[in-house]
């Protein structure tokens, strides 16, 4: 479609006036497809109006629209236009007149700036940051869809050999026979590897009209603008930067370096899988046949849109340059650019980190992974290899989610200071945080770590009790200073450990696959073992002020607390006067399925509720939330002062996170999935003679691996194969429990059911060959 130019300026200021209000001088601006003006108020405000040609989709229209939304929110929101409403709150306004098909006008904000195509000057800074700009928009469009965006479009990259039918409006034949050579290698060496490149919604046309330079700070390299939404698409994510490159290398003096720049650029922000580094130049040279075969058609057809044919003369040039040795020597580039950028190999780093960091850190699998890259439920390593993560419950809402990114990165930018001023948005967090539970939490404390929330908790029991006698559960760990090591047997009874303090009393697991109570009344009965130990304890004139546990139990190996068990534990407790801390610094924030908090699953409140690892989705942050009676007591005249804990950037990250789990339904999603999982793993369990047990709740999950049914022999080495093999799949597992036999399960909650099926598959797979083995 082309501009039709049906309307004149007098037409664009009075539409203007009629939906927006606004009273304007206007200017015809040059568009591709739409009639665009650019408007200005007396007082020197700009916008610029398009009015949609006739016959163009409502739909499509909205899917730019939505996509400018949606990136308003997001880092980008000074680079990309803002889409105004008009006076009744639409963002399109209909348009009658001249022709029958429909017509839409909308408005945007005018963003200042010298398209790149008339800056002759490029230094390499300004081209990074172009490239980082569009890595950015990546990032930020990675979790947006829209249905318009999922169209046949004749600039869709990936299709591109699809536009061959026009090659016949090329004159002149040498050419003709040129591009069509592109074309045939573009089918050979691309379109076979295409379902393997991520896919999302991209700009799809970041040519060097549409990046806006700021003219007065060209020497400071500042991209003032991205304008033009008309090409938005579903397709390879990796079209973004071949696209810009194709056209940001026409007519310079040094095509391939220029186009590196950007690249380096943009690999710093979104970093390159090896497939798509390895399809960049051929991707790039794929636009400009695409570019050329329209320009042909359009000269053709229309001879006299000058638009259409503007960069036709660079591109021949360009297209006849980029010979097979300068495609190779780019592909080389590419990977230069790639290896070098912050890039050191795996032995490198293994072996700084011997010398320079801690050794007490181990590195998970024996040929330890290099992971650059997380995107909602995967990780990426440096070899461009994509791993489903079935183990990060701290990336609860999916890796680097990118509200949260931006809801940091945007208070990052405006203040980060502590706690001793007035904020907004700790007040809100703390609204919403203890607006999630039942009564009588309502009182919260900001920390920066599960330990340190686990740490405070037990200040907060021994000062509302004061005693320090607790009662924990075997195998527990609960955080890494010396408080919680001496009571958590998983260290304290471990290598280096010293044992459990004289005031810590571990009772069992409540395990009733394994472990000394079996059977339905399990629960009751190792909830009676806690109510001995707490007899025996005021015998001994030492009642427990505490009692702590994992409301779902992690480390004691991914266990449900048998049915009967919490309640009675709590009661023991309470009756002699003790407090009870849950510690769901695992297992909170929804993942439970049925419940946003898994103690209520069990059918008790707690006195003290200890959160970390998902709080935050990565960033460091954790709180206590209690009972105004133990804050009171806590309140004895000491500070609580924590440096960070609370400070706006990580209350603003909570925020968003509360925001993604409610808008996205993750808590629900966590149950459907949990139910998926259950039933696969126990359809293929009779198949297995491996599989001893298959328990969970929600997105928490341990599938216990025996060799023998009646002993339970942990079948601890095939577990760790499994885990192995799973690897080799593209499934990042681990095993936990005290005897390792356990596979455990706890994956960012946007996981989907395609997930769960392929780890089903694979896991039935691999479990059939070990077993054909040992
Ligand atoms: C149940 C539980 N509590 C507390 C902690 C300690 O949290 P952090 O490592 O953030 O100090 C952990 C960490 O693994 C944990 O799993």
């Amino acid at each position: 479609m082309e501009p039709t130019n049906e309307f004149t300026t007098e037409r664009a200021e009075s539409l203007a006036a009629e939906g927006w209000g606004l009273d304007v001088r206007a200017e015809a601006l040059v568009g591709f497809a739409d009639d665009n003006f650019r408007l200005q108020t007396e007082d020197g405000r700009r916008f610029v109006l398009k009015i949609s040609p006739p016959g163009t989709s409502d739909e499509w229209i909205q899917c730019q629209i939505s996509a400018l939304q949606h990136l308003a929110t997001s880092p980008l929101a000074e680079v990309v236009p803002r889409v105004i409403s008009t006076r009744n709150g639409q963002t399109l306004l209909p348009l009658g007149g001249e022709s029958t098909q429909p017509r839409w006008a909308r408005l945007m904000s005018y963003l200042e700036g010298k398209p790149l195509a008339e800056v002759a000057e490029r230094p390499p800074g300004l081209l990074e940051e172009i490239g980082r700009t569009l890595a950015r928009l990546d990032l930020a469009l990675a979790d947006f869809d829209h249905p318009g965006a999922h169209r046949d479009f004749d600039w869709d990259l990936s299709t591109t050999p699809k536009n061959s039918h026009l090659i016949s409006d090329i004159g002149d034949p040498s050419r003709r026979a040129l591009v069509e050579t592109h074309l045939e290698r573009f089918d050979a060496h691309v379109t076979p590897h295409l379902f393997e490149l991520e896919h999302a919604v991209i700009h799809n046309d970041g040519n060097d009209y549409n990046l806006l330079i700021s003219e007065t700070q060209i020497g400071d390299s500042r991209l003032a603008g991205l304008i033009d939404f008309g090409d938005v698409l579903y397709t390879a994510t990796i079209a973004e930067l071949a696209i810009s490159c194709a056209y940001l290398m026409l007519d310079r003096d040094n095509p391939l370096e220029d186009a590196v720049h950007v690249i380096r650029g943009y690999h710093s922000i979104r970093p390159l899988t090896r497939l798509e580094r390895e399809l960049l130049p051929d991707l790039i040279v794929g636009r400009l046949c695409t570019s050329l075969l329209f320009s042909a058609k359009g000269r053709r057809s229309n001879p006299d849109n000058s638009y259409l044919q503007v960069s036709e003369a660079p591109m021949w040039r360009l297209l006849e340059g980029m010979t097979m040795d300068q495609r190779d020597m780019l592909g080389k580039k590419i990977a230069g650019v790639c290896r070098s950028a912050p890039a050191r190999s795996a032995e490198e780093i293994l072996s700084i980190r011997r010398r320079h960091v801690g050794l007490n850190l181990s590195v998970s699998y024996s040929e330890p992974l290099k992971i650059v890259r997380g995107s909602g439920q995967y990780l990426y390593d440096d070899r461009g290899r994509r791993f489903l993560d079935l183990v990060n419950n701290v990336c609860h809402v999916g890796h680097c989610h990118p509200h949260v990114v931006a809801a940091g990165q945007r208070q990052m930018a405006e203040l980060n200071t502590n706690t001793r001023y007035l904020h907004d948005h700790l007040a809100e967090y703390a609204l919403e945080l203890t607006g999630s539970f039942p009564d009588p939490l309502s009182v919260c404390f900001f920390v920066c770590t599960g330990t340190e929330a686990n740490d405070l908790a037990l200040r907060l029991a021994r000062t509302h009790t004061r005693t320090k006698e607790i009662v924990v559960l075997e195998h527990a760990y609960h955080g890494h200073s010396p408080s919680l090591i001496e009571i958590g047997t998983y260290k304290c009874e471990g290598p280096g450990g010293e044992g459990l303090a004289t005031h810590a009393h571990a009772a069992p697991i409540p395990d009733a696959y394994r472990g000394p109570h079996r059977g339905p009344d399990a629960g009751w009965r190792y909830g009676d073992d806690v109510a001995r130990m707490v007899a025996e304890l005021e015998r001994a004139g030492r009642p427990p002020g505490a009692f702590m546990a994992e409301s779902l139990i992690g480390c004691g190996g991914q266990v449900i607390p048998a049915p009967g068990f919490m309640p009675e534990a709590f009661a023991a407790v309470r009756a002699a006067g003790g407090v009870c801390i849950a510690d769901e610094v695992q297992v909170g924030f929804g993942r439970a399925g049925s419940h946003f908090w898994a103690f209520e699953t069990l059918g008790v409140v707690p006195d003290i509720v200890t959160l970390g690892k998902p709080i935050g989705n990565g960033h460091p942050m954790a709180a206590v939330v209690t009972t105004p009676e133990i804050a009171e007591s806590f309140f004895t005249g000491m500070e609580y002062f924590n440096t960070f804990g609370g400070n706006p950037v990580s209350c603003a990250i909570g925020l968003a996170v509360l925001e993604v789990i409610e808008s996205e339904g993750l808590q629900q999603h966590a149950r459907d999935l949990g139910e998926q999982f259950l039933a696969g793993f126990l359809e293929m369990a009779p198949r297995h003679r491996l599989i001893g047990d298959v328990r969970g709740l929600g997105l928490f999950l341990g599938v216990e691996l025996v060799r023998d049914h009646e002993t339970l022999e942990p079948a601890d080495t095939e577990a760790s194969a499994v885990i192995d093999a799973m690897r080799d799949r593209g499934f990042l597992l681990s095993t936990d429990g005290p005897l390792h036999n356990v596979l455990k399960i706890k994956p960012p909650m946007v996981l989907t059911a395609a997930d769960v099926a392929a780890v089903l598959k694979n896991i039935d797979e691999v479990l059939t060959e070990i077993e054909a083995t040992t």
